[in-house]
């Protein structure tokens, strides 16, 4: 079941949110003076949202690559680029699994949980292109919730009711794909009779690590985030990787 992401920030999540003014931009400078240490001269942030990150590393000299599949983020992205002169910010509308570049970073970074978007076999495709896109001493740095730790907890709300766009919403738990590793979700306004489906990629640490060592990534720093259950990992490029084939 594909998401149709505009619809799912517009409704579900608040597109705005991720505004390279908003709160957002604190949390985010907080990651960078934490992690400043794996941040070298050129960047790629994959799952961009409004590009955040961008505005904040430009001001320490690096140059900075955001992707996202929303034309909302990028459109907020570019707007404030172009309003602030950011030269050194480039962003790209696309979907993360199709970005390939003829360039090499020193860091990669997939922040705010985006990774609930992309399950493990999506994330893998992504990973092929970022082992062409990096440096041979790259970084990787990932921000993501521990859902298997949450339902072990017994902490995953299956119902979860909010307020978005002056709305009643409730989101439901409708259904997992655990082939694909997805739970498969529902949010609907009582009030507007509007319904958004979509999906919830399953992600821990273990699933992560297993698969970036095999990709040639070992983990050198990890993080909680105890704001919403989240984990932040680093991840250094190894020498060796093999490169598996692994069909959806
Ligand atoms: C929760 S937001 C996080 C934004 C930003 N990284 C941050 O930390 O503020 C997740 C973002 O992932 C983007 N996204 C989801 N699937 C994607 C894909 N396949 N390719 C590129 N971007 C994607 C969404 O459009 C959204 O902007």
């Amino acid at each position: 079941m594909p998401t149709d992401i505009r619809k799912y920030y517009r409704t579900a999540d608040k597109y705005k949110r991720y505004h390279p003014e908003s709160e957002r931009r604190k949390e985010i400078e907080t990651l960078y003076n934490t992690f400043k240490k794996y941040f070298g001269r050129k960047i790629l942030d994959i799952c961009c949202g409004g590009g955040i990150l961008g505005f904040i590393v430009e001001k320490d000299g690096k140059s900075y690559v955001g992707v996202d599949i929303n034309p909302d983020m990028i459109s907020l992205a570019k707007e404030y680029a172009r309003k602030t002169r950011a030269k050194k910010c480039r962003f790209y509308l696309v979907d993360a699994k199709n970005f390939l570049l003829n360039e090499k970073f020193d860091t990669i970074t997939c922040l705010g949980n985006a990774l609930c978007h992309i399950n493990v076999f999506d994330w893998i495709k992504i990973m092929e292109n970022i082992n062409k896109m990096s440096k041979k001493r790259a970084y990787i740095i990932l921000e993501y919730r521990d859902v298997v730790k949450l339902l072990y907890e017994k902490q995953w709300k299956e119902v979860m009711v909010y307020e978005e766009n002056n709305k009643k919403w409730v989101d439901l738990l409708s259904g997992a794909d655990l082939k694909r590793g997805e739970f498969l979700k529902f949010a609907f306004s009582p009030e507007s009779n509007e319904t958004i489906e979509f999906t919830h990629a399953i992600w821990s640490p273990f699933i992560m690590r297993a698969v970036m060592q095999v990709l040639g990534w070992e983990v050198v720093e990890e993080r909680e985030n105890p704001k919403w259950q989240g984990i932040i990992e680093v991840y250094k490029k190894e020498k060796k990787h093999c490169e598996f084939l692994i069909s959806n």
